[in-house]
């Protein structure tokens, strides 16, 4: 947690130079897409890209489903930067390497992120298919990322909530907003640890987003968080759940949810 803030810097510094040979790479806004959510790619006019492992300090992915590149393109005339992929703390990786990809886009001119998931309900009514905006962030991984001692605060913009809901409203989508609540996994929850996420207040269960997000906030950017749900939590429903269905609805939403994107972006 407490790395060397001074040779991450210069880490940042020779990835920022290499991936400039490569393009541009230069916008306003970060996307950070999770699992199954990497539709929205195809939306980028011009795009430039490139892979993961070709960025200098970039943690390697080892979960299939992950495209693993970074793309800077156009939407509606404004330039973004796209990591199409992400890495995981219970892929073994700490989580300064977690972080990193957040510190990149933000050295890359990034002031506003626009973090994704794909996340377990906790709520009965909130059914698979629906998109969440997080208002509040529970970390229960353990781990912090602040290294300053400063007055926490809720890291996600209103700001960017009412435009989102703004934009679900003319898409005819029905948004939501909640808590998401951030585990370390690799597995998922039992019934009795999701019944403990529900009083204690969480709407939305996954297994990335938190360190993410308070690096950014640490950073001071904008930050918007999406959660799309795949599938009930543990015991919400009679019945075990499966990872095809968390695929199978990523699959369903992705369209619905790229051109969500689509309008946010174009307007941020
Ligand atoms: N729990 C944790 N992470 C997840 C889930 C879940 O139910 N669904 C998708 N990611």
């Amino acid at each position: 947690v407490f790395g060397n803030p001074v040779a991450h810097s210069l880490d940042i510094q020779t990835a920022v130079t290499e991936i400039r040979q490569h393009g541009s790479f230069n916008a306003d806004t970060g996307v950070v897409l999770g699992s199954g959510l990497g539709q929205f790619v195809a939306e980028l006019e011009s795009p430039e890209r490139i892979s993961f492992q070709d960025i200098p300090g970039f943690p390697p992915s080892t979960v299939e489903g992950h495209a693993g590149e970074l793309i800077c393109g156009q939407i509606a005339g404004n330039s973004v930067l796209v990591n199409a992929g992400r890495v995981h703390f219970y892929e073994g990786y700490s989580v300064e390497q977690v972080v990193y990809p957040i510190r990149l886009l933000n050295a890359l001119g990034a002031r506003t992120l626009i973090i994704t998931n794909a996340a377990g309900s906790i709520r009965k009514a909130y059914p698979p298919g629906d998109l969440i905006l997080l208002d509040r962030l529970l970390n229960l991984t353990g781990r912090s990322i602040f290294e300053d001692r400063g007055e926490p605060s809720e890291p996600f913009s209103r700001v960017l909530i009412d435009l989102a809901l703004k934009k679900g409203n003319d898409l005819n989508i029905q948004l939501r907003t909640g808590t998401y609540v951030g585990l370390t996994g690799p597995s998922y929850e039992t019934p009795a640890e999701i019944r403990l996420m529900r009083h204690l207040g969480a709407d939305s269960v996954g297994m990335s987003t938190v360190h993410e997000v308070m690096a950014a906030h640490e950073l001071g950017m904008d930050i918007l968080g999406i959660s799309c749900l795949t599938n009930y939590a543990a015991g919400i429903l009679d019945q075990p759940l499966s990872h095809q269905e968390v695929i199978d609805t990523g699959k369903r939403v992705q369209g619905e949810f790229s051109e969500l994107l689509r309008r946010i972006v174009g307007e941020v």
